[in-house]
């Protein structure tokens, strides 16, 4: 990568940076556009020639134009209302100097900034800022170049590619090697890996984010650092201690992990009817995280619109058809896996199933194609559970689901394994040993909201005694601003984030405000449950 060719360009910006202190805000003049400003002063903070007006959206030059930039990524249109707030203006930087620049000027302007690589967080903080107008846009989509480095067993990712490219172009190269990340092709690897990042290979080389090598980071002074130059402090805090909270991410290099010839898949669908006293759940919860680490069997429960409840039960395995019906036979004889529910594939092939596209999908489809994991207007909610939940409360879940129909669903998904390996500490992820499975709760919230927003926190609330407690424990790609979030007053702001950084990062949570207020003192990179500096 180019770090020492921008290096002297790094310098320049960064003395230019101790001119524009933060609180050095210029007024907005009235009669130009807050876009216009702003270019001019990209103008004067970047070296590279390119016509920036091109890649300046605002709704004063041409609404239908920002309008569907703005929407290009967005992954949650419940964030999308006429009344959500926009931004002033989308800035899609098309060189990382730009990126510098756009710390600098945002500084300078005093106009707040969101970063967007993939735009599926969960509450939309990556594109709309309930907290405080105006704000910019800044959207890395433009950032997504990937180089494989098949002898080095690596990879370096530009933030806004997606996981379904870094798959594929790894794939293009080999047959036996992966990258263990996420189920959905269109998230970003930007704000992927910022969160951690679990996937189907997890439980046998752990998270996206403990199988990050080096990083280049854009600081809050708009200077560009690798892994040396940042410290091994803040490169702890980026590989999951939250997105949008130390920098801008504008590349991760990611270690490649050997992955068989030969996986196999299956998917096997008992309703309600089937197990209707949950025995092979119950068998599921008490196997899941204990299975060997070759073996990843997360269940879909959805409610199917016939008065009932389908829990599928989709695995994959990473050897050939008869190991893994061996093993079922013995481990979890319940769920009467056989040959036929089984197809063995490609690496590249097990990610077009478990991102749920449809059979035959080309491996092609995995850049830059819709996912069918992607509801458009939802609000999601998560737990961590460390017991298995009883047969009764599995019941009054199913009830719930009948009740509400087709749209909403719980996905568990199993730990163990090398998940368990990994201390607590080791990154800001602190979810490891002692979990059996994460729930992800979903709710589709494209007819009505309120009604919808009511069923999921009922249900949760429903869910307080069988799951972690003390604190009621929660990932940070999940985001969930139910759990708290920040205001405009800082006293209180850090109150709240006491509450949810507990859950999302247990102890870790001190030390990621410890280093926040080491690089990014004046807060800068802040957003609803950014983590907030010392008091
Ligand atoms: C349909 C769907 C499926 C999902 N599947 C999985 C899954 O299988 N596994 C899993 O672990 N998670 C999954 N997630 C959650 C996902 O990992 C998080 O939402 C993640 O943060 C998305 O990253 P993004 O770049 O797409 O999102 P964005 O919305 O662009 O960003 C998310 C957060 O990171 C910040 N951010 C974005 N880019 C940068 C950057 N370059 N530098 C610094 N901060 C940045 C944003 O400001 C925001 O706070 C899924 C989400 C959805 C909607
Ligand atoms: C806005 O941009 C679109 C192309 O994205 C173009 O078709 C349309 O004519 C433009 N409208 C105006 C008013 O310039
Ligand atoms: C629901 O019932 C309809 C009509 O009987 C049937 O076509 C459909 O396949 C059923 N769906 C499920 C998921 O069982
Ligand atoms: C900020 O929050 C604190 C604690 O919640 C409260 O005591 C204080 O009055 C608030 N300040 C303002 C200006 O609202």
């Amino acid at each position: 990568m180019r770090v020492t060719k921008l290096a002297s360009s790094v310098s320049y910006i960064s003395l230019l940076a101790l001119y524009f202190s933060f609180y050095t805000i210029t007024t907005i003049s009235s009669t130009s556009l807050p876009d216009d400003n702003f270019i001019k002063c990209l103008n004067k903070n970047t070296y590279v020639d390119f016509p920036l007006e091109k890649t300046f959206f605002t709704p004063e030059k041409n609404a239908s134009t920002f309008i569907k930039v703005l929407k290009s990524t967005a992954h949650n249109y419940r964030y999308l209302t006429n009344s959500t707030p926009k931004p002033s203006f989308i800035f899609t930087p098309v060189h990382e100097s730009h990126v510098q620049a756009s710390i600098i000027c945002s500084k300078k302007l005093g106009i707040h900034l969101r970063v967007r690589s993939g735009g599926h967080d969960f509450e939309a903080v990556s594109y709309v800022s309930q907290i405080e107008t105006p704000f910019l846009l800044l959207d890395l989509s433009k950032l997504r170049q990937i180089n494989v480095d098949i002898e080095d067993n690596s990879a370096w990712v530009q933030a806004g590619a997606t996981l379904g490219e870094v798959y594929y172009r790894i794939a293009e190269k080999s047959k036996i090697h992966g990258f263990p990340a996420g189920l959905c092709s269109t998230v970003g690897v930007g704000g992927y890996i910022t969160g951690g990042g679990y996937g189907a290979l997890m439980r046998k080389y752990g998270l996206g984010a403990d199988n990050v090598l080096d990083a280049k980071i854009v600081d809050a002074n708009g200077k560009l650092l690798d892994r040396s130059s940042m410290g091994e402090d803040m490169f702890w805090a980026i590989r999951g201690g939250g997105g949008g909270s130390f920098g801008i991410i504008l590349a991760w290099k990611l270690r490649l992990v050997p992955v068989p010839e030969t996986l196999t898949i299956f998917s096997v669908t008992k309703t309600l009817e089937q197990d209707p006293h949950f025995k092979t759940l119950s068998k599921w919860q008490r196997v899941a995280d204990k299975l060997v680490e070759e073996l990843f069997i997360r269940v879909v429960i959805r409610a199917s619109g016939n008065n009932t409840v389908a829990a599928s039960y989709r695995g994959q395995f990473l050897g050939g058809k008869g190991t893994l019906i061996k093993i079922m036979k013995k481990d979890f004889p319940e769920l009467g896996l056989t040959e036929k529910d089984c197809t063995e594939m490609r690496w590249i092939e097990t990610v077009i199933f478990n991102g749920e596209f449809p059979k035959g999908t080309p491996i092609e489809d995995l850049i830059q194609v819709k996912s069918p994991l992607v509801n458009p207007s939802f609000k999601s909610k998560g737990d961590i559970v460390k017991k298995p939940i009883p047969a009764s409360v599995l019941k009054g879940i199913f009830k719930r689901l009948i009740q509400k129909g087709p749209g909403t669903f719980l996905a568990f998904a199993p730990y163990g394994g090398m998940m368990a390996k990994i201390s607590e500490s080791e990154i800001p992820f602190p979810h490891r040993s002692g979990t059996i499975f994460k729930i992800l709760y979903n709710a589709d919230t494209g007819k009505s909201p309120g009604t919808e927003i009511n069923w999921i926190r009922e249900l949760y609330s429903f869910m307080t005694p069988y799951v972690s407690s003390n604190p009621r424990l929660s990932y940070v790609n999940y985001r969930d601003l139910d759990l708290g979030q920040n205001t405009r007053n800082t006293t209180s702001n850090f109150n709240n984030a006491q509450i949810w950084g507990a859950k999302y990062f247990k102890g870790n949570f001190e030390r990621l405000v410890r280093i926040k207020s080491k690089v990014d003192p004046h807060n800068i990179f802040r957003h609803e449950q950014s983590i907030p500096t010392t008091m």
